[in-house]
C-alpha cells in the first residue's frame, strides 16, 4: 500500500509518500518527505503568527504535494490512500491540509483517514526502526506537547501523563527569545549549550508529590511542568540583564544549565513511567527529541537500565508528513476508512 501523508498543523507545509513492504523488520519505507518550512516568515515576529501560517500553507500545498509525488517517482494513480493531520494545531493551518486532502480523495476516489498529530510523532519511531519491544513508553516532546504514552500494542496509545502547563519546546523557545537568540529556540540553545557549563546557573527542577491526574497510581511521577522553570529563567535573566548584556560565555552557560534541567526532568520521568509500567522499551519523538543532550542522556540511561531507547532520525523528529502517512498506514491496517464528513479540529483528543 502506498500512502500520501499531508501535514499542515503549524508552520510546516509537508507531504510524503510512504509504502508498505514485505519485510517484517522494516514494514514501512519513506519514498519522499517534502517540507516547506515557514520559519523565515515567523522569525521576524518571534513566533508563529497563525494567519500568516494559513496563508503560506495555501501558497505551498499544491507544489509540496507535487514534489512529494515526483520525488517518490509516482503519480496520483499509484496512491492507494491519503492520511492527513486533523488536529491538534492551528485551525486555519489544519483546514488547508484537511480541505486539500478531502478534495483529492473525493475527486480521485481514494480512501482517506484523518490522523492525530501526536499519533504521527509516536509512529515516527516505528517508521524509523520497525517494530520495537512492547509494551513501550513513548515521550512525545515538542513545541506544543510534552506527553507520555504507554503503547501496549501497535497503534494503541494510552496517555499516562502530560505537562500541567507549558510544553518543553515552548520553554526552549522562550528562553532563547530572552537571550536574543531568535526563533525557533531549541536548535540554537542546543548548539550554545555545547559551549557552556551546565552547572553554572542554579535553576529549579520541577517536582510533584501529588497523584498523577491521568494515572493516580503513578504518584505524579509522569506529569511535567515547565512554567516554574521558565519563570525562574525569566527572573534570573531580567535581574542579570539590568546590569548590561550577557557575555557570550554567560549566554552559553544559561543555555547549558537550562537544557540540563529540562533534559533531566524529561529523562527521569520517562524512565520512572517505564519502570512503573513494566515497559520493554522507551521511545522519544517530537521536535525536542532532536535535542542532542536529550538523545545522549536517554541512550545512556537506557543502557544503564537495560532498556532499549528508540529515537527517530532528525528529519522525522520535527514536524513532517512521513510520520502522518505512517500513522495513516497504522489506521488502514486496523481497518479504518473515514467518510469525508470529518473536519479540522484544533483541540482534537487522541482516540
Ligand atoms: O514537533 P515540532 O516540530 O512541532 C510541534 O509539534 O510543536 O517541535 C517544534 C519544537 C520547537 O519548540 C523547537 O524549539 C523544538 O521543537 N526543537 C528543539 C530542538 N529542535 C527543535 N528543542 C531542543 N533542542 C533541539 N535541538
Ligand atoms: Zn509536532
Amino acid at each position: 500500500m502506498k500512502i500520501l501523508g499531508i501535514e499542515t498543523s503549524c508552520d510546516e507545509t509537508a507531504a510524503a509518500v510512504v509504502v508498505t513492504t514485505d519485510d517484517a523488520a522494516k514494514p514501512w519505507v519513506v519514498q519522499s518527505n517534502i517540507i516547506a518550512s515557514q520559519t523565515d516568515i515567523h522569525r521576524e515576529w518571534g513566533g508563529v503568527v497563525p494567519e500568516l501560517a494559513s496563508r503560506q500553507h495555501l501558497r505551498d500545498i499544491c507544489g509540496v504535494v507535487d514534489r512529494a509525488l515526483e520525488t517518490a517517482h509516482c503519480t496520483w494513480a499509484d496512491i492507494d490512500g491519503l492520511a492527513v493531520t486533523q488536529g491538534p494545531g492551528l485551525v486555519g493551518a489544519l483546514l488547508v491540509g484537511v480541505s486539500y486532502a478531502k478534495a483529492a480523495a473525493l475527486s480521485l476516489g481514494k480512501p482517506i483517514v484523518p490522523v492525530h498529530h501526536l499519533a504521527g510523532h509516536i509512529e515516527s519511531i516505528w517508521l524509523e526502526h520497525g517494530p520495537i519491544p512492547l509494551p513501550a513508553v513513548v515521550l512525545v516532546v515538542s513545541g506544543g506537547h510534552t506527553s507520555l504514552y504507554e503503547v501496549p500494542a501497535p497503534g494503541v496509545y494510552r496517555l499516562v501523563g502530560r505537562t500541567r502547563d507549558d510544553a518543553a519546546g515552548e520553554a526552549f523557545d522562550k528562553v532563547a527569545r530572552l537571550l536574543g537568540l531568535g526563533y525557533p529556540g531549541g536548535p540554537v540553545v542546543d548548539r550554545r549549550a555545547k559551549l557552556g557549563n551546565d552547572q553554572a546557573v542554579a535553576l529549579p527542577r520541577p517536582r510533584f508529590t501529588g497523584p498523577s491526574r491521568s494515572k493516580p497510581h503513578l504518584e505524579g511521577m509522569t506529569e511535567f511542568s515547565f512554567s516554574g522553570l521558565k519563570s525562574a529563567a525569566v527572573r534570573l535573566l531580567q535581574t542579570r540583564q539590568a546590569h548590561g548584556p550577557l557575555s557570550e560565555q554567560e549566554t552559553n552557560d544559561v543555555c547549558a544549565s537550562f537544557q540540563r534541567v529540562v533534559v533531566e526532568t524529561l529523562v527521569d520521568r520517562t524512565f520512572a513511567a517505564a519502570a512503573a509500567l513494566g515497559a520493554r522499551s522507551v521511545g522519544i519523538s517530537g521536535g525536542v527529541s532532536a535535542n542532542s543532550r536529550l538523545r545522549a542522556d536517554a541512550l545512556t540511561r537506557g543502557q544503564a537500565e537495560g532498556l532499549p531507547v528508540f529515537v527517530p532520525s532528525l528529519s522525522l523528529s520535527t514536524d513532517n508528513a512521513a510520520m502522518i502517512a505512517a500513522a495513516g498506514l497504522r489506521r488502514f491496517e486496523h481497518g479504518a476508512v473515514s467518510s469525508l464528513t470529518f473536519n479540522a479540529d484544533p483541540a482534537l483528543r487522541m482516540p
